[in-house]
């Protein structure tokens, strides 16, 4: 059928045309947001989850969320291991005012926040738009100390956002790239806007080793936050996920090609819209039938292994990919580490340097002590596929 109006979205971030199957957590935000709008306490959220189960698509529904709840919600910030992170909030904070005096003039208080604000440099670009960044040369607002700084900031935003009646929540992706220091301040200014009730929220989104990160980083952040765990999504909300966006344009699926879908598929997120957008591309008119998916897998695969793991494979070093094909080789994860040294014929001295850099660049983590696995779903059979563990000799193992 026609590509032109195929509904279905592929690609990291882009938000599905039916978010389907996280009503739990939805609900957990609104009733977070309730509370704090209340003058009630509640825990802000960290979400956490393989690559591709769509934690992305649901910082920016909880964006949508927040605003039609009259709360301010700038942009998610999307971490980078090069991120500035004090130059980011600095943005996000200011927009954040942006909104609130959109809402209303803000006055004396915003002359207040231009004292608290003096360690951010504020620049005119030519386009006339505003930006704050951070001047270590012009710290005088600001004492330098991020977590001290933060706390500040937070507690000045909650308090002119109380006066306005809404409050302001701050969406982080990809948050398992903060620094260690940079964790701790977030839970440090988190755990004052619990103590004092100020409505500043905050929802952190990252792979499977970003709350352990969180615990260690401030032992009491366990009790400060929720720790929503994504993961595949249900049969039914898979089957809603294909269905919906379809029936919306006078398509249907037989039974036996949403069958073949949701088995292919795992129910994983992006796998379920790769397999949507290929078979509706390849069925010549309604309803999708099975031998369409059949007729749409290989191109599913190509594509996969192109835009969802072969980008991943390639940020790891020789010695990294090495270690990759060697946990892929013993079959399915979790992987014990002790034999994928064994597996590499190694030491387990020498493969601690590889698995350290793996998880830094969170292709790999920890699900527990001693243990390794992907945190790229089905990242095993591409990798047996595709790169499978060579004898020095360089044939297969
Ligand atoms: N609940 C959902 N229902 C239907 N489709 C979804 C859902 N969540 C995500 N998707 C789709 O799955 C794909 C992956 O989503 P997203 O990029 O948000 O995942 P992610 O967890 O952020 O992945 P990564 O860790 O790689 O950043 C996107 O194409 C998105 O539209
Ligand atoms: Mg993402």
């Amino acid at each position: 059928m026609d590509p032109d109006v195929n509904p279905y979205s592929m690609g990291a971030g882009n938000p599905p045309p039916a978010l389907t199957g996280r009503e739990t957590q939805e609900q957990q935000f609104r009733t977070l947001l309730a509370r704090l709008g209340g003058g009630l306490s509640d825990r802000s959220m960290i979400v956490s989850g393989l690559r591709g189960v769509g934690k992305t698509v649901l910082l920016l529904e909880f964006e949508g969320i927040a605003k039609d709840a009259g709360w301010t919600a700038p942009r998610p910030i999307e971490i980078k291991s090069d991120t500035d992170f004090r130059s980011e909030l600095a943005d996000a904070a200011y927009q954040a005012l942006l909104q609130l005096s959109a809402r209303k003039a803000l006055g004396d208080r915003l002359r207040s926040f231009a004292g608290l604000l003096r360690g951010f440099k504020v620049g005119a670009p030519s386009d006339g738009s505003l930006e704050f960044s951070f001047d270590p040369d012009a710290v005088s607002g600001s004492t330098g100390d991020l977590e001290r700084d933060l706390t500040n900031l937070f507690e000045e935003l909650g308090q002119t956002a109380r006066e306005h009646e809404t409050g302001v929540v701050f969406l982080l992706d990809e948050m398992q790239f903060l620094a260690r220091g940079e964790l701790e301040a977030v839970a440090a200014a988190m755990h004052r806007m619990s103590q004092t009730k100020l409505p500043v929220a905050l929802v952190g989104a990252g792979l499977p080793q970003l709350p352990g990160l969180m615990v260690d980083a401030k032992s009491y952040a366990e009790r400060l936050f929720a720790y929503p765990k994504l993961g595949a999504l249900s049969e039914d909300a898979a089957r809603q996920a294909l269905v919906v966006p379809a029936a919306a344009k006078g398509v249907s699926f037989e039974d036996d090609a949403l069958a073949r879908i949701i088995s292919e598929s795992g129910c994983y997120p992006a796998f379920v819209q790769a397999y949507g957008k290929e078979a509706w591309n390849h069925a010549p008119d309604s309803p999708i039938r099975d031998v369409d998916v059949l007729g749409a897998e290989s191109l599913v695969l190509a594509e996969l292994d192109e835009e969802f793991f072969h980008v991943r494979f390639e940020k790891a070093t020789d010695r990294e990919r090495e270690y990759m094909a060697a946990m892929a080789d013993i079959g399915e994860g979790p992987y014990r580490t002790a034999q994928v040294a064994e597996r590499l014929g190694r030491r387990p001295s020498y493969t601690s340097a590889p698995r350290d850099s793996l998880i830094k660049k969170g292709l790999i983590y920890s699900p527990d002590y001693g243990q390794v696995d992907f945190t790229v779903p089905k990242f095993s059979p591409f990798m047996r596929r595709r790169y499978p563990l060579r004898d020095d000799d360089g044939t297969s193992a």
